[in-house]
């Protein structure tokens, strides 16, 4: 299909309300709740009702085939073989952006048949998207990216974006997304991991690549290039963190997800930082989720559609017991270059629902790590709250309600956070609004006895944790 035959077919499918609020509409609250649990026949009776757009939802979202002439009028070339959708397209949006479409390969029944599948939107996409930090008038570098979901977000704000993919199917499938999606700019490579992009360097660097641990030859099974990387162990994800690092440019950040290994008899923290020490950038990891290895095996066999058989699962399960896995964790790791000579690294586990904005959360943390490197005025500082709800737990006193416990729970923030405050600390943050220096706080606290010390002791620990923002 030319450009100009994809660019009428946008118009078409927009004239006919193919966009995310126009099939919620169509479908209704509970079809649209049961579509995303994978159930698709409320969706199928709402849209067989709803005219020209039903018959885009039946055909391409949910895969049914249907009558050509029922679809709005438009150019849908190989997009069509008589009345069966060959991909999966669906509208797909940004709050307050252009409408988009994505690309991808229909899962029939949720079954995964082509070795070369090309992913969909899922909710590792979505969270990467939510975490991603977005500094304007960005170089920014997508690394596997499928369906092109991630490079759509770029778009928004960097002034170039390069996309790669080993799967040449994916850069097919990606070049529909963008085109559909009115998006001229990606530069699309295709290469392993960071080949394509030799010597060159970005502001944002974005991956969720195929990290899962020993999927590769599933006995009498493929493996699948969008999860299986045909690296032993974990050693994927060490490379593109590697990767991602080598290639930012000095004040650059990179967002990659990544599974790593909990070996037995060694400390899985030591083994992410011991990937994180040698970039050179500063860097935290969240632990967002540990699995067992037959709660992993049956993830990832049900992902694909496959039933649980005795003969895949155990052969996984061989694989893991030989890499001495005794879990596997899934994580979140952002990298920043500040160019300091010695680089800062967190791993942490961080099994709270990662909430959007998660972005936000991470640059904060980030930039706390930066600031407190070295000798700094902390008591100019003038700092922030994270959005954040303070639950306090009271008990009937001589004098009234006398407080028992304060718990700050980050709400909006990002990321659930929960802290444990004593009442100086409570006191500290009630004050912390951006006008106040912290030495200005440190004033009003000494009359309730606190030292000086303690409170940038404690405003220390809660810009570190995100909990404290700093203004700029
Ligand atoms: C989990 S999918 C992610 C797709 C998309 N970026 C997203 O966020 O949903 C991983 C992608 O990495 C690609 N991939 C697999 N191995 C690769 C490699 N060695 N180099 C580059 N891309 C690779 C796959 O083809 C797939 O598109």
């Amino acid at each position: 299909m030319t450009s100009d035959d994809l660019a009428a077919l946008r118009e078409a499918l927009l004239d006919a309300g193919f966009t995310v609020d126009g099939v919620a509409e169509a479908l209704g609250v509970q079809a649209s709740a049961a579509l995303a649990r994978g159930e698709r026949v409320p969706a199928r009776r709402a849209a067989t009702k709803a005219g020209p757009l039903g018959a885009l939802i039946r055909c391409f979202v949910l895969g049914d085939d249907v009558d050509p002439g029922e679809l709005p009028r438009g150019e849908y070339g190989d997009l069509l073989e008589g009345g069966r959708a060959t991909v999966d397209l669906r509208p797909y949006a940004e709050a307050d952006g252009e409408p988009w479409f994505v690309v991808s390969d229909r899962t029939d029944g949720g079954t995964v048949k082509r070795a070369d599948h090309v992913l969909g939107v899922g909710g590792a996409s979505t969270m990467l998207a939510h975490a991603t930090v977005r500094p304007e008038g960005a170089r920014s570098l997508d690394i596997g990216t499928g369906c092109g979901v991630q490079a759509l977000h770029l778009s928004r704000h960097s002034t170039s974006v390069v996309a790669t993919d080993l799967n040449p199917r994916c850069l097919d499938l990606a070049r529909l997304t963008f085109a559909l999606s009115g998006i001229t700019e990606v530069d699309l490579r295709e290469g392993d991991l960071f080949a394509p992009v030799t010597g060159e360097q970005f502001d944002v660097v974005v991956a969720n690549p195929p990290f899962v641990i020993g999927g590769q030859s599933v006995v009498g099974s493929r493996a699948f290039t969008y999860r299986d990387s045909g690296l032993v162990g974990d050693e994927l994800s060490r490379r593109v963190i590697d990767g991602a690092a080598e290639h930012l440019a000095k004040g650059g950040t990179a967002t990659v997800l990544a599974n790593w290994l909990h070996v037995r008899g060694e400390d899985w923290q030591q083994r992410v930082a011991d990937w994180l020490a040698p970039t050179g950038c500063d860097a935290i990891a969240l632990q967002r989720e540990v699995r067992d290895p037959s709660e992993y095996v049956g993830t990832w066999l049900r992902d694909v559609g496959r039933d649980l058989s005795e003969d895949e699962y155990a052969a996984w399960l061989d694989r893991l017991s030989a890499l001495e896995a005794e879990a596997i964790g899934f994580g979140l790791v952002v990298l920043r270059r500040t160019g300091a000579a010695v680089p800062r690294v967190v791993v942490e586990d961080a099994p709270e629902p990662a909430l959007p904005p998660l972005a936000p959360y991470l640059a904060a943390r980030l930039d706390a790590l930066d600031l407190l490197r070295g000798e700094v005025d902390l008591g100019s500082l003038r700092p922030v709250l994270a959005p954040a709800l303070l639950d306090v737990l009271a008990v009937q006193g001589d004098l009234g309600w006398a407080e028992v416990a304060r718990t700050l729970r980050l709400a909006g923030a990002g990321i659930a956070t929960e802290v444990e405050l004593d009442e100086a600390g409570a006191a500290l943050l009630a004050g912390c609004n951006g006008e106040h220096s912290l030495d200005q706080l440190a004033d009003v606290l000494a009359s309730l006895g606190v030292e000086r010390q303690a409170v940038l002791a404690s405003a220390t620990e809660l810009l570190l944790r995100g909990v404290l923002r700093r203004t700029r």
